[in-house]
């Protein structure tokens, strides 16, 4: 029997995991089904149950819920508990293992995908709102020589340096209190939404290999733009990391690895 899967979300059509995981199960020869589920805003956990009864065996989770995924698992991983948000649940029996990929996802595009080394580089993490929060510990993983936390609003970027100070060395700033060089720049703000950028110090820019931007579209937004202007060496959106983050969540659930350069390929061909 076809093994059932899904992406949960509020609004949901445009998502593009179930043409990933279609992908990625055509290449790996695994026999499942993966849809789209559109939960109303406050039926995440009536719809989950609905799900599971009809046998479904995983979900990916995305906004407005992955809060309330949180909630809803009966275990979760380390770095679904550190990120305070889980974006895959895996059920088996009345367990569901809540597991957050996102930072993962992140780190390995840097890292496989546009080669930047993470040991020992200076990393700045500009917000620090849910999506910067998710890619804290597994940045401090990397062992950077510094990771710094710059946010709009100055106090949410001192209670995560406070919080996550023991997993490596972090720090909190503003962002006028920025007054040095980054080798490793990223967007994990929601600016380019609105068509804005954080208004970072040129001088940032000066050594950097990567500046990198957590979203992705057709484009370069204006936080790309500016990095150029002001000396960034390269840029690049968070395209890769959005299939990256599936296939550990395919991995989760599936026990095997996909590749994800030809399906990164494709999305990029039809963005
Ligand atoms: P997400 O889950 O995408 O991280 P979020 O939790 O709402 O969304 O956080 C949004 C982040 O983007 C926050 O760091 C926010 O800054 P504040 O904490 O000061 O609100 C940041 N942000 C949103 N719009 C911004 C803008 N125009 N300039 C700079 N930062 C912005």
């Amino acid at each position: 029997m076809t093994d059932r899967y899904a992406v949960i979300g509020n609004p949901i059509a445009h998502s593009k995991s179930p043409v990933i995981h279609a992908e990625f199960a055509r290449q790996t020869g695994q026999d499942i089904s993966y849809e789209r589920i559109l939960a109303p805003v406050d039926g995440f956990r009536a719809a989950v149950d609905t799900f599971r009864a009809e046998g479904g065996q995983g979900l990916s989770v995305t906004l407005p819920f992955k809060l309330e995924a949180c909630a809803y698992a009966t275990q979760l991983s380390d770095r679904a508990q550190a990120a305070g948000a889980v974006n895959q649940l895996k059920f088996e029996g009345t367990d569901a293992f809540g597991d957050n990929t996102d930072g993962a996802g992140l780190v390995r595009d840097l890292q496989s995908n546009q080669r930047v080394h993470l040991a020992g580089r200076r990393i700045l993490l500009v917000g620090a709102g849910g999506a910067a929060q998710g890619a804290i510990v597994p940045l401090l993983e990397c062992r950077p020589a510094v990771l710094v936390v710059a946010n709009r609003t100055a106090a949410k970027a001192h209670a995560l340096a406070t919080r996550f100070a023991p997993r490596g060395p972090i720090r909190a700033a503003t962002f006028e209190e920025l007054d040095s060089r980054f080798d490793v720049i990223l967007n994990a703000t929601a600016a380019s939404i609105g068509g804005e950028c954080p208004p970072l110090p040129e001088a940032v820019y000066e050594d950097c290999s990567l500046a990198y931007e957590m979203m992705y579209g057709r484009g370069q937004t204006l936080f790309m733009e500016q990095a150029l202007a002001a000396g960034a060496a390269r840029v690049a959106d968070g395209l890769g990391m959005l299939v990256e983050q599936a296939a550990e969540a395919f991995e989760l659930w599936r026990g095997v690895r996909p590749e994800t350069a030809p399906v990164l390929a494709l999305l990029r061909s039809q963005l």
